[in-house]
C-alpha cells in the first residue's frame, strides 16, 4: 500500500521542519500528524483521533478550525513550541490533484505577536553574536519594529542585559562557545534559546544583509560599528526575513547605544529595589513603575518601563525630561486634556506592525487611522508651549491628513474582523463596487416582491419566498394548498408538510444576486489590501508618531504620579554631592500614609554614611529610598521630597540583607560575597554603593571583619558614595578612624521595656540592638524572655564578654595600607552562640528550644567554674 498523495506531501513539508509543529491546512481546518499531533494534542487539550495514511496504517491526528487558530497558536507559542503554518495555496474546487500547499510563515515564541500581547511590555527577540573579543547582542521587538545594539565586555555583562529584556526567544549560532551555560540561564529566565544558524556568518554578508534590508550604504549613521553587533542584528534579521516571509518595512533604523550611556543597575539591585516588579509575587503593583505608571496609551507605558529601566547620564537630557514634567504639571488644564485625548489612542506601534506585516483587519487599519485622526487636536493642545522639549514634540507629529481621510472615506464604521466576507468598504467609494451591490440589491429586491405578487396571483395566502445554501431561493407551498400551485413552478424538494418549487425567473435573478454578492466580497478583499498598503507609505512618520505620543504619555505620567504624591524637582550636579531633604520611599508611603521622612546628605567630606538601628526600625527602607529616589531623578521624574540637589550618579549597587533572599537557596553568605566582590571591583567614585547588613550571613566575628574591611577599601580605594546599615553598632567606632565616614542611627525610644519605632535617622549611633525587646514584643514567653536578660547582663558584665573594641583601636586607617588583625577574644561557646544567633530567623518556639539547650549548657558551665 503506498502513502496517500495527500499524506506524501504532508511527509515531504514535514521534513523541512523538522523543529516546528506542522499545521497543515485541510479547508476550514489545521491538521497535525504523528507526534506533533501528540504534542499538541496534550498541549491544547483536543481530542487525538487518527487517519488512513497508507502503508504505516492508521497515524495519530489531531486538528484546530482555522478562524480559531490564534489562540491555539498562542498556546503553543508561549509553551515553547514553533509552529509552521501551512496554507492551501490555490482553490480546492479548481485543483488538479493533490491542492498545492505550502509554509508561509513560521511562528516562534519571539516572532508571535498576534494574540493577548502584553501592551505594556516589549517583546524582545534577542540574538547574539561574537568576534574575539566582544559579545554583541540584537534585540528586536517584531511587534513595534524596535531594533537595537548593544556591545557587552563579559558574560555578567550580557546576563544582566538579558535580564533587563527578558526576551522571548534567544537566538544563537550552534558554534557558540557558552551555549549550555546560556540554554540553563534562559530556562531560569522562562525564555527558549534557539540555535538559529550553525555557525556565524561572516561579517562581509552580515554587514551585506543588513545595508540591503535598510536600503544605506553605510552602517556609520546607526551607530553600529563594532562587528559581533553588526554580527548580532544580522541574526535576528535573517530569522525573520526566513520565519516571517511577510514584508518587514516597520524594521526601519537599528540603533546601537552603549551601556555608560546610562546609569547602569546590576539584576539582582533591580531586583532589589523592586523597580518594575515586587519581590514577593512579581507584579508591577507594589513596585516603583506600579506608582509612576498613569500612562494611557501601550507606547507610553512600554517607553516609562524603559525609562525606569535605563535612567540617564546627561545632565542637560535629564533636565530637559524634568522641564516637560514640570511644565505638565503646573498646567492642569493642559495635562489633563492631554490625557483624555491620549486616552483615546490605540497602540500605534503594535497596530503598525500587524498591518504591514500583512496580519492585520480591517478594524486594526481602522483603529490606527482614527488614532492618528487626533493628532491635529493634540498639537493643538501644545500652540503656546514654550518647553522646548514639549514644542518640539508636538511640532513634530505629523497628522498624516490623507491617510486618515482614505481610511475614513473608505472603510465601514464597524468593519467585519474577517477579510473574505464583505462588510469592510463604504458605498461611493468605489464605483464598479456601487454597481455590484445594486445589482445584489435589486435582485433580491425583486425576489422579495415576489412573495407579496405570487399569493394574490395563486390566491396562496401561506407562500412564502426563502434561501438554503444547497437550492438557493425557492418558493414554500404548505401540502394544504397544492392543489393551487400554478404549472409553472418546478417541484425542487419536499418537506414533511410542504414542498418547494423554484421557477425560471426566480433562478435568473438568483445567479445575479449571488453571483454580485461573491465579486462584492472579492472585490472588497481587494480594495481593502490596497489601502492596508497604503500604510507601508507612512511607516516612518508613524512610527515617529507612536514615539512622540509615547513620550507626552509618558511626561504626562510623570507629571500626574507627582501631583498625586506630591514630589518636587530635584535639582541635578555633575559632583559627587548627594542631598535630599525629607525624602519618602515612594512605595512604603503610598502603602501607608504615616510616612516619616529624612534626610540624606553626602559630599566631598561625607562619602560614606554608616547607619545603626535596631530590626525593625527602617535601615532598609532608609537605604532603598535613596537608591530609588537617585534613579527616579536621572530617569527625568519628579521625587518625593522636599527639596532635593543629586550628582549624576553612574552605577548603583546593592547588596540587600542576608535574610531577606533565603527562599533562592544558594548559599546566602556566598552570594553576598560575589555580590559584594562585584562591586569593590567596578563601583566608581560616582557611584552609589547601598550595603545592608553585609556579614549578616556568617558568624558575628567573620561578618564584622568582613564588614570592617569592606568599608576601608571603600573609603580608601573605591572612594563611592555609601550607605552602609549594619546591626554591628561596635563598627561606628570607625568614624574615629575614618575621616569621610559619619555615623547616623535610626531612632527609638524605650518604655518600659517596649520599644518605639520612631523611623527618624540623625547623627550618631545605636549602643544597643533591642533585639530581646523585640522578641519580647513578638510575643515570645516572659520565662524565656527574662532568662535571656539575665543571660545578656551576664555576658556583658563579663570579662569575658566580646572585645570588639580592640579592633579599632590601633590602625592608621586613612592609608593604603587597609589590612587589619582582627583579634578576637576568648569567649566562651555560650556566649558565641548567643552573638551568632539571628533573631529574625528564629520562631518562638525554636528560641524556646535554644533557650532551654543554653541553660542547660549554662548550668554546667557554671558548674565547671565552680569546680575550678
Ligand atoms: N520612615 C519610615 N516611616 C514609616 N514607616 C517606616 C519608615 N521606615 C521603615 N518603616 C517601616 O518599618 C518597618 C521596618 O523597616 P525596615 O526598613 O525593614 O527596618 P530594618 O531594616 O531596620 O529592620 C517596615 O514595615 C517599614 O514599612
Ligand atoms: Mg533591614
Amino acid at each position: 500500500m503506498k502513502l496517500t498523495p495527500m499524506m506524501q506531501q504532508y511527509y515531504e513539508l514535514k521534513e523541512q521542519y523538522p523543529d516546528s509543529i506542522l499545521f497543515f491546512r485541510l479547508g476550514d481546518f489545521y491538521e497535525m500528524f504523528g507526534d506533533d499531533a501528540k504534542v499538541a494534542s496534550k498541549v491544547l487539550e483536543i481530542a487525538l483521533t487518527s487517519r488512513e495514511a497508507g502503508p504505516q496504517g492508521r497515524v495519530p491526528m489531531c486538528g484546530v478550525p482555522h478562524h480559531a487558530a490564534e489562540s491555539y497558536l498562542e498556546k503553543l507559542v508561549r509553551s515553547g513550541y514553533r509552529v509552521a503554518l501551512c496554507e492551501q495555496l490555490e482553490d480546492p474546487k479548481q485543483a488538479k490533484g493533490v491542492v498545492k500547499r505550502d509554509v508561509v510563515r513560521v511562528i516562534t515564541p519571539g516572532t508571535f505577536i498576534e494574540g493577548n500581547l502584553d501592551a505594556e511590555e516589549n517583546q524582545f527577540l534577542v540574538a547574539l553574536g561574537w568576534e574575539t573579543k566582544s559579545l554583541g547582542l540584537a534585540s528586536l521587538d517584531m511587534s513595534t519594529g524596535e531594533f537595537m545594539t548593544v556591545s557587552l565586555p563579559t558574560w555578567a555583562g550580557l546576563v544582566n542585559e538579558l535580564t533587563r529584556l527578558r526576551p522571548a526567544e534567544i537566538l544563537v549560532t550552534s558554534d557558540w562557545k557558552e551555549k549550555d551555560a546560556l540554554k540553563s540561564f534562559a530556562s531560569d529566565l522562562g525564555t527558549v534559546v534557539t540555535e538559529a544558524r550553525d555557525k556565524q556568518e561572516s561579517l562581509a554578508s552580515a554587514s551585506q544583509n543588513l545595508l540591503k534590508h535598510f536600503e544605506v550604504v553605510t552602517l556609520t549613521p546607526f551607530g553600529l560599528t563594532s562587528s559581533a553587533e553588526i554580527l548580532a542584528a544580522s541574526l535576528a534579521l535573517e530569522y525573520v526575513q526566513d520565519t516571517q516571509r511577510g514584508v518587514l518595512s516597520h524594521i526601519r533604523v537599528i540603533k546601537s547605544y552603549k551601556l555608560d550611556q546610562y546609569l547602569q543597575i546590576d539584576g539582582h539591585s533591580r531586583d532589589n529595589l523592586e523597580l518594575t516588579k515586587t519581590i514577593r509575587d512579581g507584579k508591577k503593583a507594589g513596585s516603583l513603575l506600579g506608582i509612576l505608571d498613569y500612562t494611557a496609551t501601550g507606547m507610553g507605558a512600554r517607553l516609562l518601563r524603559s525609562y525606569l529601566e535605563k535612567p540617564l547620564l546627561d545632565r542637560k537630557m535629564i533636565e530637559s525630561r524634568h522641564d516637560a514634567v514640570g511644565a505638565l504639571l503646573e498646567k492642569t488644564a493642559l495635562r489633563l486634556d492631554l490625557r483624555d485625548l491620549l486616552g483615546e489612542i490605540y497602540d500605534l506601534e503594535r497596530l503598525l506592525g500587524r498591518l504591514v506585516t500583512g496580519n492585520g483587519n480591517a478594524r486594526d487599519l481602522k483603529a490606527l487611522a482614527g488614532s492618528l485622526a487626533k493628532i491635529p487636536e493634540i498639537k493643538g493642545l501644545f500652540v503656546q508651549e514654550t518647553t522646548p522639549l514639549l514644542a518640539a514634540l508636538a511640532e513634530d507629529l505629523d497628522p498624516l491628513t490623507d491617510f486618515t481621510q482614505l481610511v475614513a472615506q473608505a472603510i465601514v464604521d464597524e468593519p467585519a474582523i474577517t477579510l473574505r466576507d464583505g462588510n469592510l468598504i463604504r458605498d461611493g467609494y468605489n464605483s464598479e463596487l456601487d454597481k455590484l451591490r445594486q445589482a445584489s440589491s435589486g435582485g433580491k429586491n425583486w425576489i422579495r416582491d415576489l412573495e407579496v405578487a405570487e399569493r394574490e396571483r395563486t390566491g396562496i395566502k401561506s407562500l412564502k419566498v426563502g434561501f438554503n445554501r444547497v437550492f438557493g431561493y425557492y418558493i414554500e407551498v404548505t401540502n394544504a394548498n397544492a392543489h393551487l400551485v400554478p404549472e409553472t413552478y418546478q417541484r425542487k424538494q419536499t418537506l414533511a408538510n410542504a414542498e418547494r418549487y423554484i421557477t425560471p425567473e426566480l433562478k435568473e435573478q438568483e445567479v445575479l444576486v449571488l453571483g454580485a454578492d461573491e465579486r462584492i466580497k472579492e472585490l472588497e478583499y481587494e480594495l481593502f489590501i490596497e489601502i492596508r498598503r497604503r500604510v507601508e507609505d507612512h511607516v516612518g512618520s508613524i512610527q515617529e508618531n507612536a514615539h512622540i505620543l509615547g513620550s507626552l504619555d509618558v511626561f504626562q505620567s510623570l507629571a500626574t504620579a507627582a501631583v498625586k504624591y506630591h514630589f518636587v524637582r530635584p535639582q541635578m550636579s555633575e559632583d559627587v554631592s548627594l542631598s535630599i531633604k525629607q525624602g519618602r520611599h515612594p512605595v512604603v508611603e503610598a502603602l501607608d500614609g504615616r510616612f516619616v521622612p529624612n534626610d540624606v546628605f553626602f559630599d566631598e567630606d561625607q562619602q560614606i554614611i554608616l547607619l545603626t538601628g535596631p530590626n525593625m526600625a527602617g535601615k532598609s527602607t532608609y537605604l532603598r529610598q535613596v537608591a530609588l529616589l537617585v534613579i527616579m531623578a536621572q530617569m527625568g521624574s519628579f521625587i518625593p521630597a522636599q527639596e532635593a540637589k543629586i550628582g549624576l550618579v553612574d552605577r548603583i549597587f546593592t547588596r540587600i540583607g542576608a535574610s531577606d533572599d533565603l527562599s533562592t537557596g544558594q548559599s546566602t553568605f556566598m552570594v553576598e560575597c560575589s555580590e559584594t566582590a562585584e562591586l569593590l571591583l567596578h563601583a566608581t567614585e560616582r557611584s552609589l554603593i547601598i550595603l545592608d547588613e553585609l556579614g549578616r550571613g556568617t558568624s558575628t566575628f567573620d561578618g564584622m571583619a568582613i564588614a570592617q574591611a569592606v568599608i576601608e577599601h571603600i573609603h580608601a580605594r573605591v572612594r563611592a558614595r555609601t550607605l552602609f546599615s549594619t546591626h554591628f553598632h561596635e563598627l561606628t567606632k570607625l568614624e574615629y578612624s575614618l575621616k569621610r565616614l559619619v555615623s547616623y542611627r535610626v531612632e527609638v525610644e524605650e518604655k518600659d521595656g517596649d520599644i518605639y519605632f520612631l523611623h527618624r535617622v540623625s547623627r550618631g549611633s545605636t549602643d544597643r540592638s533591642y533585639g530581646i525587646n523585640v522578641a519580647r514584643m513578638a510575643g515570645m514567653p516572659h520565662p524565656v524572655i527574662k532568662r535571656s536578660l539575665s543571660l545578656l547582663e551576664k555576658l556583658e558584665t563579663s570579662g569575658n564578654g566580646p572585645k570588639q573594641l580592640d579592633l579599632f583601636k590601633t590602625l592608621d586607617y586613612d592609608t593604603t595600607q587597609i589590612e587589619s588583625t582582627v583579634e578576637i577574644a576568648a569567649t566562651s561557646e555560650l556566649e558565641k552562640e548567643l552573638l551568632n544567633l539571628d533573631l529574625n530567623n528564629v520562631t518562638p518556639l525554636e528560641a524556646l528550644q535554644i533557650l532551654a539547650l543554653w541553660q542547660q549548657k549554662a548550668s554546667k558551665e557554671v558548674g565547671s567554674h565552680d569546680a575550678d
